[in-house]
């Protein structure tokens, strides 16, 4: 089968960077074909960099990288044609109105003007934008553009589409609107790269995810493989009844607002929830979310970087 993108040692400095530290070290990922595949870590991680790579838009220093079989290092024409993209900045032209922006760009692609016509207004209607249909893009809200943009790509044919964080700056409801397009498209066998800081949502739509962090992947696969690989799989919060020195021999303790949240493996957080209910206090207990992953195992890259970096200082001394 082929992958829809496969980085294999990926790495990238910027030219004029002032550090001189890589953007990307050593990546290596498989993307697979259909779905939605999520790409998290914090700010300045590297995932805009990946994208930009992977979308022909930035070459790599070293190592290579494939989108749908095709090199991004000499396939640039072949690949462009088959993928679209969200950048994280960006916005639509602005003296065309909503509905001639999302048309002229599947124009652009190549749809005949009658297939074009249908998808605008499809798209249109899927992001309620269809009140704005006629309204120039210059006097549309800052979150609606957003959502313009979302629009043209998701509604074009392109098999790869690369969304960098699609849904910052929109409210509740177009999130959810956003999503339910991207759930569409994923369902049309389209392969979605989607980075985002909400990791509910990158919870809520990816069937695997990566978690880049400075330049590195830390941990890659389903949410249900990230759960097993971190050291507590479960989350309890307690309030009330049992003091924290009771707690400390079931996991890692942390105070919360009226009481305590532990993170535990499974048999000692059935244990604890089984007292707290004993004992009348009230309890919430679950599988982690992918924010607490994310806190875990980013919080441990940056503790062991720090003690790496400590030690070559000990030992340059
Ligand atoms: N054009 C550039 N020139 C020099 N350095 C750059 C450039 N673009 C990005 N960088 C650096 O590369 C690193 C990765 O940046 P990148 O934009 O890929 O991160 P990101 O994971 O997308 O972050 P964010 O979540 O903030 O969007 C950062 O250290 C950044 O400062
Ligand atoms: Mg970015």
């Amino acid at each position: 089968m082929t992958l829809a993108i496969e980085a294999d040692h990926l790495g990238k400095v910027y030219p004029h960077s002032a550090s001189g530290v890589a953007a990307l070290s050593d990546v290596s990922l498989a993307v697979p074909t259909g779905g939605v595949y999520g790409l998290i870590g914090r700010n300045g991680a590297g995932k805009t960099t990946f994208i930009r790579i992977a979308a022909t838009q930035l070459t790599p220093t070293s190592g290579t990288a494939r989108v749908l079989g095709l090199d991004v290092q000499g396939d640039e024409r072949a690949i462009r044609a088959r993928i679209a993209c969200v950048p994280q900045e960006s916005r639509p032209l602005y003296f065309l109105r909503t509905e001639e922006v999302v048309y002229l760009y599947l124009k652009m692609r190549g749809l005949p003007s009658a297939d074009a016509r249908r998808r605008t207004k499809e798209a249109l209607d899927e992001l309620s934008l269809t009140e704005h249909r006629t309204r120039l893009v210059s006097r549309l809200s800052g979150g609606t553009r957003r959502r313009v943009l979302c629009a043209m790509v998701l509604a074009s044919d392109a098999d790869v589409m690369f969304l960098d964080e699609p849904t910052t700056g929109l409210d509740p409801l177009a999130r959810r609107e956003v999503w339910q397009a991207i759930r569409r498209a994923s369902r049309e066998h389209r392969t979605i790269l989607l980075t985002t800081h909400y990791l509910d949502e990158a919870e809520a739509l990816s069937g695997r995810l990566a978690l880049v962090e400075r330049g590195r992947v830390v941990l890659e696969g389903s949410p249900a493989d990230l759960r097993a690989r971190i050291r507590h799989p479960y989350r309890v919060t307690i309030r009330g009844a049992i003091p924290r020195s009771e707690l400390d021999g079931f996991g890692d303790v942390s105070e919360i607002e009226g009481g305590f949240l532990v993170f535990a493996q499974e048999e000692a957080a059935r244990e604890l929830a089984r007292r707290a209910l004993e004992r009348g206090a009230k309890l919430s207990m679950g599988p982690v979310s992918l924010e607490d992953i994310f806190l875990e195992v980013v919080g441990r890259a940056i503790d062991d970087d720090n003690g790496a970096e400590e030690k070559a200082l000990e030992e340059s001394a």
